[in-house]
Parts: C-alpha cells; sequence; structure tokens
C-alpha cells in the first residue's frame, strides 16, 4: 500500500515553479496526483517518498527486458568508457544495422532519437518517392509530436469527429498553421470499404499511408485482419506506401514486430520504445529500392545524436538478447496469466468488460462487453469506472495508467511471482470498487 506521499507533493509543488505544469512531456501530467519516481529495477518503481509500485507504465512502452537491466546497462557504461559521440560511424552501428535488418525483414535502416522523428522521416521519404503529397492517417492513431500528424489523435473528442464518411480532421495542438491539414486525409481505423472508396477518390494524390498495426494509444484496439490485407492491397493498386508505426509493437509484439505478427509486409517503418530497453533510439527501415531515396542532395535524413554510443549500444545489446533468448515468449506467458487472472476476477464481480491487445501489452476496459473496433467505438467503455479501479491499483502499489487508453506493458521481468502479486492486489481493488455496487 502507498504510504506517505508528502516529499512528492512538496517536489511536484518546486518541479511547477521551473517547468510547465511540472513536467517534460504532457502526458507524464497527472494533476495534483503527479508521481515523482527515482528509481527502477526489474518490474518495480520506487517514488521518492519511497514506496514500491509494480510498473506496468514501463515508461510508455520502451522497458521490455526490465528497469536498469544490468547486460544493457553493463554494456553501455563500458562502451562509454571510449566516447559517446563522433561525427562518424562506428562498428556497433553497422553491427547493430546488420541485426536490426535481419529481426525486422526490412532492408535498410537509418537510426533516429525519437518515434516522431522517425515517422516524420518515413513520412519524407514516402513523398520523395512517390513524387506525391498526401497522406492518410487513422482516427485514434498517434505518431508523435511533429505537425503533420497532430491531428484527431488519441485525445480527440469522439464526438466532433463529424460524419463517419467525412470525419473532420480535430486539430491536437495550438501552434500549427492551418494550411497542414490540407495534406491530410484521416479516416476510421478498420473500415475497408471506406478506405477504398477515398482511394478511388483520390488515391493518385497520396503518397503514403501510415498506421499504428494496434491502436497502441487508444486501448490496443486490434485491426481486423482482413482489413490490413487490404489496405496492403489497395496501397500497392494506387501506388502509394505503407508505412508501419511500429513504435510501440516493434520488438514487442514479436522480434519481427507487426509485420511478423500479423503477416503483413510495409514498405517503410518507424522503430522506437522497445528497441533500446528504455535508451533513446529509433530507426526508420524499409524496402531497398524506397531506402535509396536517402542520401546526400536527395532525402535529408539526419541529426547529431543518430546513432550515438549509448543508443546504439543499447539496442545492440537490446536486439542481441532478443534474437538470442526466448524473451518475447516468456512475457506473452506472464501477459497471458495476468490476462486470464484478470479476466477471472472481473467475471466473478460480474463486471462487463473487455481484455484488447496482446500478453505483452493490452487494456483492461470496463462496462461493455464488445471489443472496440475503432476510435468511435472506443467511447462505450466507461473510462471513468476504469479510473477508479486504476487509482485503486495505483493506492496498492500496481502503477497502471488510470485512463484505460494507455496500455500496460509487460516485461521479462514481470516474473510469475510478480504476476501472482498483482492479481492479489488486483482482487483487493475490484472489491473496494465493486464490492457495494
Ligand atoms: C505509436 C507511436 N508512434 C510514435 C510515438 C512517438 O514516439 P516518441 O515519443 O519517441 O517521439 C509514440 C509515442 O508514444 C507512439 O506510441
Amino acid at each position: 500500500m502507498i504510504h506517505s506521499l508528502n516529499k512528492t507533493r512538496d517536489l511536484f509543488q518546486k518541479a511547477q515553479q521551473f517547468i510547465p505544469y511540472g513536467v517534460n512531456s504532457n502526458f507524464r501530467y497527472w494533476g495534483e496526483e503527479t508521481p515523482i519516481l527515482e528509481r527502477g529495477a526489474g518490474a518495480f518503481v520506487w517514488d521518492v517518498d519511497g514506496n514500491r509500485s509494480i510498473d506496468y507504465r514501463l515508461g510508455f512502452g520502451p522497458i521490455i527486458l526490465g528497469h536498469a537491466y544490468p547486460e544493457v546497462n553493463r554494456r553501455v557504461a563500458q562502451a562509454i568508457e571510449n566516447g559517446v559521440l563522433f561525427a562518424a560511424t562506428t562498428p556497433v552501428e553497422i553491427e547493430l544495422a546488420e541485426r536490426f535488418t535481419r529481426m525486422t525483414g526490412m532492408d535498410k535502416v537509418r537510426l533516429c532519437n525519437t518515434g516522431g522523428e522517425a515517422n516524420m522521416h518515413a513520412l519524407r521519404i514516402a513523398r520523395a518517392s512517390t513524387g506525391r503529397e498526401k497522406f492518410i492517417k487513422f482516427e485514434g492513431n498517434y505518431h508523435g509530436n511533429f505537425d503533420y500528424v497532430m491531428y484527431s489523435g488519441p485525445t480527440a473528442q469522439a464526438n466532433r469527429l463529424g460524419p463517419r464518411s467525412h470525419p473532420h480532421r480535430q486539430l491536437a495542438s495550438a501552434g500549427i498553421p492551418a494550411a497542414i491539414r490540407n495534406y491530410l486525409i484521416s479516416l476510421p481505423y478498420n473500415d475497408l470499404e471506406l478506405f477504398e472508396r477515398t482511394l478511388a477518390a483520390q488515391g493518385e494524390e497520396v503518397a503514403a499511408v501510415v498506421l499504428e498495426p494496434i491502436m497502441g494509444n487508444v486501448a490496443c484496439i486490434m485491426p481486423d485482419p482482413a482489413w490490413l490485407r487490404g489496405v496492403r492491397q489497395l496501397c500497392d493498386l494506387y501506388g502509394i506506401l505503407l508505412i508501419f508505426d511500429e513504435v510501440k509493437t516493434g520488438f514487442r509484439l514479436a522480434n519481427g514486430g507487426a509485420q511478423a505478427y500479423f503477416g503483413v509486409k510495409a514498405d517503410l517503418a518507424a522503430y522506437a520504445k522497445a528497441m533500446g530497453n528504455g535508451f533513446p533510439v529509433a530507426a526508420v527501415a524499409g524496402r531497398e529500392a524506397v531506402m535509396a531515396v536517402v542520401g546526400p542532395g536527395r532525402v535529408a535524413h539526419g541529426g547529431t545524436y543518430c546513432g550515438n554510443l549509448v543508443a546504439a549500444t543499447a539496442a545492440a545489446t537490446t536486439l542481441e538478447l532478443l534474437e538470442t533468448q526466448p524473451i518475447l515468449a516468456t512475457i506473452f506467458a506472464h501477459g497471458r496469466r495476468l490476462i486470464d487472472g484478470i479476466q477471472t476476477l472481473l467475471r466473478h464481480a460480474g463486471v462487463p468488460h473487455v481484455v484488447s491487445g496482446v500478453p505483452s501489452m493490452f487494456s483492461v476496459l470496463l462496462g461493455h462487453d464488445e471489443p472496440p473496433t475503432d476510435y468511435r467505438s472506443y467511447s462505450q467503455f466507461d473510462s471513468q469506472l476504469f479510473g477508479q479501479l486504476g487509482a485503486e491499483l495505483i493506492r496498492r502499489g500496481v502503477l497502471v495508467d488510470d485512463d484505460p487508453r494507455e496500455p500496460w506493458f509487460v516485461s521479462y521481468s514481470h516474473q510469475t511471482a510478480v504476476v501472482d502479486e498483482t492479481l492479489t492486489l488486483f482482487e483487493e481493488a475490484v472489491r473496494a470498487v465493486f464490492a457495494h455496487r
């Protein structure tokens, strides 16, 4: 049970004096309850008051092995003895690129620093390759913080998205030039008929379709496999490049990401998160012919820190471990045990629910029992009710996001004992919320 939060509250007050909202990323702002964490090890984190929690937020997904994973930290510490950054390629980048392309099935890869940056470059490469400027994205999908994609994302007001056949492009941030919206066609997820009709009208103007192969920012809504296959086929028909945003799914669904998991190949893909176990590293990758446009005097890709030794060593080590040990299989087994336990407890309590996603990354939705298929149908669920359950979990030391749109993430360090402790606390939390209903 979480006890005192005195130090947390004092520090958060101070944080707000110097940092807007006291956080360095808007997503970390939890109002007065904003946590301040100071340590992590394996499946656990500790706040500044010394409270220990089992962590299912995992830095919004990157921690695939566990916090402060010894082998990754050891190799990074060793690497930086020889410097962290040169204005040149290093051997570890080459080793990483070889392993990365083997694992993902992509032909060529360039390193970046964030998932948003990787998507931004994928879009630019697609535009350069096709000579077209428009792109399609789907409601509720999040691709980072750059202007082109900041519409109709996971914080959009579902009742103001307009008619399904002609969706509004709902702006997600102030400060974006109005004309930017003209490049975007926004569509509901999982609707092949509407997608096909849209391409029939405008397909020749579209450079790229970018999508999250699982809606990792809206309750892990799953793709209909027929929709994914259909999108692939129609992209080929209209000469459009298909970009998979694998920032959350890459190295978490399978070593080959969502493309291997669902058996659908993208032309370009963006990776980040799990590829570095929390170290800031990302990648844009793609087919040989598509990536051929990247280079001096052609498509600009570059950055001072791209492929720095900290990031490259962390990624090289994480991918080596994923490739040589049954890590994702173990995570899936433990995640399955957790999901089964959660569902049994909710069933016994008579609570309508859906667990959406896969065992390494899933969401618990309450108040309804039909799986959501797009951002609009997600609003049928009772997010406030989950908020109450989330608050009871957090009070007991199970750190989940109290907004059910953000998944529960499971790492290799969430072993059986951790899962079982979670289920004991989950049972208490369910009793606290539902006993008197
Ligand atoms: C699917 C997806 N794409 C892109 C991003 C942006 O990644 P970053 O925050 O590293 O820029 C995120 C971040 O959560 C994401 O979930």
